[in-house]
């Protein structure tokens, strides 16, 4: 994405930190949205295709009430998926601006199949409302493509952690890896979680509260979301480790224990209201499950973010440098030091040199005329003195620069050609 690069500019540490924070909030609001469309949708297709032979009007009915809630309008996808997406892509040119990554280009590829899954998702919502013509083969599709914009997000995020190590891994081998499938596992099943809090949120919250006779419906959507939610919580902590394992042993800082630990709490207590909410059904349970699993989620967030910065805190030292230089540039400090000959002569050829006495060393106008037009071999001499006279001790290296010892050449030449004119 080299045009990308061309609109990124160098950022200070400040800015770096900002970015940092949009960052989870972009994570956040794609994880929550895309991990809804694609569960519910799975969900949804799943009742109508294998249970809807039972000619059982609730399973239909959970089955649009899943869609009913997933998108509820018709905005939401494209707020809340797509344009995390693109604030991602644009984020990421910023902080990896200098470097050859496949980040952005993975993050296209998933924003190219959120697009194209939130259409067939769409399209499978509107086809339910009459559930004779009911396109699920859309719900197929769209659910499909949602799974694999997840994929890619993951591996660009995973990417952006092992930065040093990802040149070599690009390309479609790269999310076949060990770390993404893990990362990625990890994802789904926090997806799951989440769509199953939201599900059972709003389908005894929002829409159409089933009446109290309705108990075949309730359990019907108890068994299902609550169950498949439920066992994908427990296994999270068991793929949290699995990360854990896979990252270098210096990313896991105290922060990252801290976070871990906070989620880890987060999600017992998503535990346990799971299982209230298995016992019997309540508004506000529910609603306390849906904070607890938006707080997991949050700690998850955090911990992707502080990898991500950890992971590249050499690479943003090096952006804030340049950010630096171009901020002096603009207020015209950015001219390297002036090189001031005389400067250096009297600290470092004055102890031993005067122009017309014999310190340690020759006097100058004695032994500078010889390098008349010669400059090019004083600047050598200067740089690597050499034995010329017995009758002196050899000179030391007075170990200047390059231009330093230009400057000083073309000094002593100036100052020695002026008093040699000036005794003529
Ligand atoms: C520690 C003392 C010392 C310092 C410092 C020193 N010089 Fe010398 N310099 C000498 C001595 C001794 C000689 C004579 C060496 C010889 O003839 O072999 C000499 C010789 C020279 C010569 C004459 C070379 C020739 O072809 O005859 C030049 C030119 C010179 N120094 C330049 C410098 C410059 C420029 C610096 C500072 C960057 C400097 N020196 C620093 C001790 C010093």
């Amino acid at each position: 994405m080299d045009w990308l690069n061309k609109l990124a500019l160098p950022q200070s540490f400040e800015h770096i930190e900002l970015l940092g924070y949009m960052l989870i909030i972009m994570i956040f609001l794609f994880i929550v949205f895309s991990s809804i469309s694609l569960w519910g949708t799975v969900l949804s297709f799943y009742l109508k295709k294998n249970l809807s032979k039972s000619l059982d009007p609730n399973y239909n009915r959970l089955s649009k009430g899943i869609m009913d809630i997933v998108l509820f309008n018709k905005t939401t996808g494209i707020a809340f998926c797509i344009l995390p997406i693109i604030t991602m892509i644009i984020i990421f040119s910023q902080l990896y601006q200098s470097q050859n990554t496949s980040i952005s280009d993975y993050f296209v590829y998933s924003l190219v199949f959120s697009f194209i899954g939130l259409l067939f998702v769409y399209r499978y919502k509107n086809s339910l409302d009459d559930f004779r013509k009911s396109d699920i083969y859309s719900g197929l599709f769209g659910s499909i493509s949602l799974f694999f914009s997840l994929w890619l997000f993951v591996a660009a995020l995973t990417n952006s952690i092992f930065i040093e190590s990802s040149q070599t891994a690009a390309g479609i081998g790269y999310l076949f890896t060990t770390v993404v499938l893990i990362r990625f596992v990890l994802l789904l099943l926090i997806s799951l979680v989440i769509t199953g809090a939201f599900l059972v949120f709003g389908i005894f919250n929002i829409k159409t509260p089933p009446k109290e006779d309705d108990e075949e419906y309730t359990e019907i959507a108890k068994k299902f979301i609550l169950n498949i939610s439920f066992t994908a919580a427990g296994l999270i902590p068991l793929f949290i480790i699995m990360d854990m394992m896979m990252m270098p042993d210096n990313f896991l800082t105290a922060g990252y224990f801290l976070y871990l630990i906070l989620g880890l709490i987060f999600l017992f207590i998503g535990y346990h209201l799971f299982y209230l909410l298995y016992k019997k059904i309540n508004k506000t349970v529910a609603a306390y499950l849906v904070v607890a699993i938006i707080l997991f989620l949050l700690t998850y967030g955090l911990n992707n973010q502080m990898i991500i910065f950890g992971a590249n805190k050499l690479n943003f030292t090096e952006l804030n440098n340049e950010y630096q230089i171009q901020l002096a540039a603009l207020k015209g400090e950015d001219k390297a030091p002036e090189i001031n000959a005389e400067e250096i002569y009297q600290v470092k050829c004055a102890p031993c040199h005067s122009f017309d006495k014999k310190l340690v060393g020759p006097p100058h106008d004695e032994v500078i005329p010889k390098y008349f037009n010669k400059e090019n071999q004083l600047i050598s001499f200067i740089r690597n003195p050499v034995r010329v006279n017995e009758a002196y001790p050899p000179m030391p290296n007075p170990g200047l620069k390059p231009d330093e010892a230009k400057a000083v050449a073309e000094y002593l030449l100036t100052k020695v050609q002026e008093d040699v004119s000036n005794k003529k």
